[in-house]
């Protein structure tokens, strides 16, 4: 069983890159934010049948939160400190400017069922 989390924005590449079904998803999480749904039920199961095989994927949405702020906030409220390290562990860091009760990414699941 593969368990990660993803994000459309990451911050690690290597490990947090979506694929195209956490894609969808996360896309779908968004549009159900705008509309005023709560983010706490975001979660969506699916049995999906994939070029290698079939397998369970599950994938939970995580809001950003007051705590995450520091290192996922707004660029001016980051203070220096994180932000020199950030820039010099993820040259190509997309995981700042989210705001609180947006988004941040999801917890996803992904176990092969054949
Ligand atoms: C002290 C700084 C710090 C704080 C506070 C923090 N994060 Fe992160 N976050 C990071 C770093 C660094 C990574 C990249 C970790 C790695 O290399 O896999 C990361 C990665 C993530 C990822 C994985 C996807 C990606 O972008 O690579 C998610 C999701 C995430 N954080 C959500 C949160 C949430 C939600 C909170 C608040 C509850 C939070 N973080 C608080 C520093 C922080």
């Amino acid at each position: 069983m593969r368990v990660t989390r993803v994000s459309l924005r990451p911050r690690n590449r290597v490990l947090g890159e979506p694929d195209s079904w956490e894609q969808k998803n996360l896309l779908d999480f968004e549009r159900r934010l705008a509309k005023g749904e709560k983010i706490e039920t975001f979660e969506v199961s699916q049995v999906v049948n994939e070029p290698t095989g079939r397998y369970y994927r599950y994938l939970k949405a995580i809001p950003m939160g007051q705590p995450c702020l520091a290192c996922h906030g707004p660029v001016a409220g980051i203070p220096e400190g994180v932000k020199a390290q950030l820039a010099s562990d993820y040259p190509h860091d997309r995981a700042v400017n989210f705001q609180l009760g947006q988004v941040r990414g999801a917890v996803s699941v992904k176990k092969s069922i054949d």
